[in-house]
């Protein structure tokens, strides 16, 4: 399985520049990254919105992160593509996927999945003026319909993405239901840019079950590019790493357990650490802690009981006192 390339999703107010550096001082298996995405690319060089950490060459690695951009303007997604070229990086992609009403209603992110005129004509005036930059698109199924790719996909085909990365959900369904393992299979023959899917790998299991799903009777041949990991590593950071070194139905030896909790510990404090230093000591990264262990704490035995404890926090001190509690009473639940 060591040859398997896998990335980590872009989250919005989570996998930020911090994020990213914090784990992969941590944990291994990820060869790609992207940002969460930009809005509102000014016309002026150097704008504000590509300042900053989040976007700095000195504080990521411009050969393994790629920049997002929400957008369906052509001259706008060229601003963005001339900017993050000049800093250095080899590639931006496009958000086709969002599906969060406020962005979907304005025809941005999935809710441009319905329209492939618009997609169209967007795309012809990217790749009149992109050059060398590769772009990529990730994407849903549709946003009202999961037939809606069917007529978006010979347009993509016309043009030469870098990547399609695939969430097989529609946007309408947010995160509900499950993931249209069968129904991105049934794409992949129709698809000529490098395809990565994404959706709904939780387990070393699981992940091998989609595997089997997509690549058939031959699961030592992936089709695919690659496969980008979400919610899954989100909340168990070894995933990536347990992909890439796990049999499927080996269980990692128990003695492994005590060094697996203080791996755990030690990502958890240097990522607060760290978000406190940059927030200059201000409570406001308790929001973004939260927001991590709203998906960590499955990491755990009973989650809903560390979930209870920390989503009331407000306070520093409190939050500091409850994760020593989670990591002393807690223990860590099967990870395949
Ligand atoms: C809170 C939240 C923020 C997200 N932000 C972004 C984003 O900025 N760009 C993007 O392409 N996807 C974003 N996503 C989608 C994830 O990258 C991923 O595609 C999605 O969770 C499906 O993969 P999974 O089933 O493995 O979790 C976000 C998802 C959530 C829940």
């Amino acid at each position: 399985m060591s040859e398997v390339q896998l990335s980590l999703g872009p989250f919005q107010g989570i996998t930020d520049a911090p994020f990213r550096n914090v784990f992969k001082r941590h944990f291994g298996g990820i060869d790609k990254f992207y940002t969460p995405f930009f809005t509102g690319i000014h016309k002026e060089e150097n704008a504000k919105n590509l300042q900053g950490e989040e976007i700095d060459p000195h504080c990521n690695d411009v050969n393994t992160l790629t920049p997002q951009i929400l957008s369906t303007d052509a001259n706008e997604i060229l601003r963005f593509a001339k900017q993050c070229k000049e800093l250095g990086y080899k590639e931006i992609n496009l958000n086709m996927g969002c599906p969060f009403p406020r962005v979907a209603n304005k025809k941005r992110g999935s809710g441009l999945l319905p329209y492939p005129d618009k997609v169209e004509t967007m795309l012809e005036g990217v790749f009149e003026h992109i050059g060398d930059m590769k772009f990529s698109v990730k994407c849903r199924l549709g946003y009202f319909s999961p037939d809606e790719i069917d007529a978006i996909v010979p347009i993509f085909n016309r043009f030469p993405l870098s990547e399609l990365i695939i969430h097989p959900r529609i946007g309408k369904q947010l995160y509900k239901g499950e993931a249209d393992v069968e129904r991105f299979k049934n794409l992949i023959p129709y698809i000529n840019a490098p395809l990565v899917y994404n959706g709904d790998i939780f387990s070393v299991e699981g992940f091998h079950h989609i595997l089997g799903v997509i690549a058939g009777e031959d699961p030592q041949s992936p089709a695919l590019k690659g496969y980008m990991l979400g919610r899954g590593i989100l909340a168990n950071p070894f995933l990536a790493e347990d992909i890439k070194t796990l049999d499927c139905f080996v269980v990692p030896p128990r003695n492994d357990a005590k060094r697996r909790i203080e791996r755990l510990h030690a990502y958890v404090l240097d990522l607060y650490e760290d978000r406190l230093h940059h927030a200059g000591g201000s409570p406001k990264v308790l929001g973004r802690m939260k927001e991590l262990w709203s998906y960590l704490m499955y990491s755990f035995d009973e989650p809903q009981d560390i979930w209870r404890k920390i989503k009331k926090i407000n306070a520093l001190k409190e939050y500091e006192e409850a994760v020593e509690t989670v990591f002393r009473s807690h223990t860590l639940r099967s990870i395949t």
